[in-house]
């Protein structure tokens, strides 16, 4: 720097801030490489900057017998700044190649980072595609709650869940609800297996070995958790939803029969939802009912939510589905707005309970606040990663919107829960946006209400 005139650093240094590089020795513009994390305050490592994703498209190989995931990954993505490296989420598995743009990428692995250098650097704002080759036997995750996701291997043959972090066990990415994005998905399986995934499914073919290919479509923005693939020997029935909306529901054969009046309900819970929740964002729907197994706990994986056998009932199916508007259309822009979700869900059940079951809201409300457990921590502030599933998330979250409503009374009310969706649909949104924007619709402050429900750290003396 020592040797440059002023004005050529002050003209040097506002290049850099143009272009979002680095200057090399010869005053030429160079990029560097994109963050290996997001700093989600629950989840540091989990996303990556420098890039935006639009589409990844999944080509996917399961042999149940071995265990064994063949997978090329293909990523278009949008450089949001000049990059020389970039990152990809992925836990274990053999990454065989990378390409970006067609030619070949040198790569490294590091615990769950896999770091791709394009040959050439990519300009800010240049769309590319990358292209990852890998297979490996995958692992599960444990999270901090002690449950497992991921990639689950289950007798029959499999089922990937991805909540919080999961969804890098079978594919690279950009692993945050933060950056959401199209899929195409297709899944070869042995003859006689069935693949499910979200969305459409647009093809179906037999390999001239006999393998079945099944290839899945989703067009609307999607959080990386929110991919699924359910692998094994399946029972499926359609139907036609709200005059016009594919319903594809699949359960394990063991338990098809069992399942099956609880499945056909799928379209009639919805046109209800649709009613309180205002228009059904996907193009799809339908339920994934796997055989008891290593998954515990039901995921609302986008337009096809998937459920252990023993969580398949009415008021789970009722919360999955109202995902589909909270968390899955709106999606939180970190984790710790979890309650963005699961708050707005488990108030889906009350609401749904009140208006077609006969259990006021009310009731649900007094039974949270009498629970010790719902005061544990605010729900706008999960102390740490093990508690994002944690009762407060779901049950004080609720209690925060069934204030709301008594506060702005049912009218306004109604405005803001069917307003938030239709005002974030496909997008991500903070805390912040949703109490600015029940404000914005009440045309009040709210500040007394957020402070005490939302942030609170002490339980109110009455309900
Ligand atoms: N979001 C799921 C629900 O609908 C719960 C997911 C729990 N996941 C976990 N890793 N513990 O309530
Ligand atoms: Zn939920």
């Amino acid at each position: 720097m020592s040797q440059r005139s002023r004005t050529g650093a002050v003209a040097l240094a506002a290049l850099v801030l143009l272009v979002g590089g680095c200057t090399d020795a010869g005053g030429g513009v160079r990029g560097t490489p994109g963050a290996a994390g997001l700093r989600d305050p629950l989840f540091p490592k989990l996303g990556n900057g420098g890039y935006d994703v639009s589409h990844y498209g999944l080509t996917l190989a399961y042999d149940p017998a071995t265990g064994r995931l063949d997978g090329t990954a293909e990523i278009t993505a949008r450089a949001t700044q000049y990059l020389s490296a970039f990152n990809l989420d992925l836990a274990g598995l053999t990454v065989r190649g990378a390409t970006v743009d067609g030619a070949p990428a040198a790569y490294n692995r590091a615990a769950n980072e896999l770091t791709l250098r394009p040959r050439d650097e990519i300009p800010e704002g240049t769309t590319f595609k990358a292209t990852v080759t890998y297979t490996g036997v995958p692992e599960p995750l444990t999270d901090a709650d002690g449950s497992k996701e991921g990639w689950l291997r289950t007798a029959g043959g499999a089922v990937a869940v991805g909540e919080p972090a999961g969804s890098m066990t079978w594919f690279p990415g950009n692993n945050h609800p933060s950056d959401k994005a199209a899929y195409d998905i297709a899944v070869t399986v042995p003859a006689g297996l069935d693949a499910l995934s979200n969305g459409i499914r647009t093809a179906r073919r037999t390999e001239k070995d006999g393998r079945v290919t099944t290839v899945w479509h989703e067009a609307a923005p999607m959080a990386s958790y929110l991919a699924t693939v359910a692998i094994g020997r399946y029972e499926t029935g359609t139907a036609t939803a709200l005059g016009s909306v594919p319903v594809l529901t699949a359960a394990e054969k063991p338990v098809a029969a069992s399942s099956a009046a609880l499945r056909a309900e799928v379209p009639g819970i919805l046109a209800r939802q649709v009613k309180l929740f205002g228009p059904y964002p996907f193009a799809a729907t339908g339920a994934i009912v796997t055989a008891d197994g290593p998954l515990d706990y039901a995921l609302e994986t986008q337009t096809r939510p998937v459920f252990p056998a023993s969580s398949f009932d009415r008021s789970t199916l009722v919360h999955e589905q109202s995902h589909q508007w909270y968390g899955d259309s709106v999606t939180p822009a970190s984790w710790k707005d979890i309650w963005l979700n699961e708050g707005f869900a488990t108030y889906g059940e009350w609401l749904y309970g009140e208006r077609y079951e006969h259990v006021p809201a009310r009731t649900r409300y007094e039974t949270a606040f009498a629970q010790d457990a719902n005061w544990a921590f605010p729900p706008a502030s999960p102390p740490a990663a093990e508690n994002l599933f944690d009762p407060p998330v779901y049950q004080r979250g609720a209690m925060v919107l069934y204030k709301l409503r008594e506060t702005v009374g049912d009218r306004v009310f109604d405005e803001i829960l069917r307003g938030w969706p239709a005002k974030y649909r496909h997008a991500t949104a903070t805390t912040d946006d949703f109490t600015a924007y029940a404000e914005s619709v009440a045309g009040r402050d709210l500040d007394d209400l957020w402070d005490v429900w939302l942030y609170g750290d002490e339980k109110p003396s009455r309900p």
